[in-house]
């Protein structure tokens, strides 16, 4: 008997993108590791020259430039390649926005079925790039320079057009002295530096990732406003003196009692009237989206003990620590900046 068959009630698309997913991220580190935009950018260039330039057959190079032009790295205009405006931001190296670091990194994490479906399962995040859990490194300051520099490095590479964008909306009024709790690079602090010439700042970091914290920071010549202090966040005395304390990207790293405890101390450390700033990539009140956010917090889920979260949750935490006047402010491609203030009569 032959089965009854209907037609599906839309076409299997979306299902088919999704199916070559895989490819989308290794695609972009292996042009970026050939130089595709960087010598696409000195000249606009046909399939047959460039692989002629890169050493690879023409059915390679094809199927390279006709990828990475679906997912608008690239465009095509009268038979050869430019680049397009995020390529010439982000994917040159040298430039101070440039995502290859991260990128680099992150295609390095073997994002496998049976990995994902363990983690899920045992509710436990794995080793990356051949060694422990990032937090467990963290945690046990077991972290060599080296390892240190590639972590920061790459998270400079995701963080600064964030941090610059943040700069260009946050009001800073009031602020005398700013501490920038695990603040890698030391990249939030420079860009609100150039922006906020009378506030000074303190990157408070691991000791092993401070030497590349400092060379960031004298790179961009603000030695002297921006201070680099090791710290322990979890174990050392907080330093006082600062009526504002901030954290980008760094509550998403930890479980509910250590994103409690970092609160609580920096409820602690600031003088009453201090605020408290978090940045960091909002899911929507529903929890249905948006798509970067929601993966953002499968990546925390999968390699850290952390999540993203809701403005919701967030002020949530913020009130449970003692902090009112809580507000959100969308600031650049996602992120959005929570400020609440610590009473006066606390
Ligand atoms: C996800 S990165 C965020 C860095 C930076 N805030 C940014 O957004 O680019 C997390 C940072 O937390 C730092 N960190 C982890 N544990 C720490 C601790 N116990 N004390 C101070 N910093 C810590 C790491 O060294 C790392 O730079």
């Amino acid at each position: 008997m032959p089965m009854d068959l209907e037609k599906p009630t839309c076409d299997d698309s979306l299902i088919r993108q999704l199916s070559m997913s895989i490819y989308q991220l290794p695609i972009i580190s292996v042009a970026d590791e050939l130089g595709v935009f960087s010598l696409l950018e000195r000249e606009p260039t046909s399939i047959a020259a460039l692989a002629g330039q890169l050493s690879l057959s023409f059915r390679a190079t094809e199927a390279l430039l006709a990828a990475l032009a679906g997912m608008g790295l690239l465009a095509r205009f009268q038979g050869k390649f430019h680049l397009t405006e995020t390529s010439r931001n982000f994917l040159i190296p040298d430039r101070p926005f440039y995502w290859g670091h991260m990128l680099r990194l992150a295609s390095q994490v073997p994002v496998t079925h049976g990995a994902l479906l363990e983690t899920l399962r045992r509710d436990g995040a794995v080793a990356w790039n051949g060694g422990k859990v990032i937090t467990e490194e963290w945690e046990k300051v077991d972290l060599s320079e080296e390892r240190a520099f590639v972590f920061t490095r790459a998270m400079h590479s995701h963080s600064f057009a964030t941090a610059v964008g943040l700069a260009q909306r946050a009001s800073l009024k009031g602020v005398r002295r700013l501490l920038d709790v695990a603040g890698g690079s030391g990249c939030f602090s420079i860009a609100l530096a150039r922006q906020n010439p009378d506030v000074r700042f303190t990157v408070a970091e691991l000791p092993p990732v401070c030497k590349t914290t400092r060379q960031y920071v004298a790179e961009h010549g603000l030695e002297g406003r921006i201070d680099v202090m090791e710290l322990d966040m979890f174990r050392d005395a907080w330093p006082s003196g600062h009526d504002a304390i901030f954290f980008a990207n760094i509550l998403h790293d930890w479980d509910s009692a250590r994103r409690q405890h970092l609160i609580q101390r920096s409820f602690e450390a600031l003088p009453p009237g201090g605020r408290l700033l978090i940045y960091e990539l909002l899911l929507s009140d529903g929890q249905d989206g948006p798509l970067t956010a929601a993966l953002c917090s499968m990546n925390m889920v999968y390699m850290t003990p952390g999540k993203q979260f809701t403005a919701g949750e967030l002020d949530e935490l913020v009130r449970g620590c003692g902090f009112t006047g809580v507000s959100v402010m969308p600031a650049y491609a996602g992120y959005s900046l929570i400020s609440a203030t610590k009473p006066l009569d606390r």
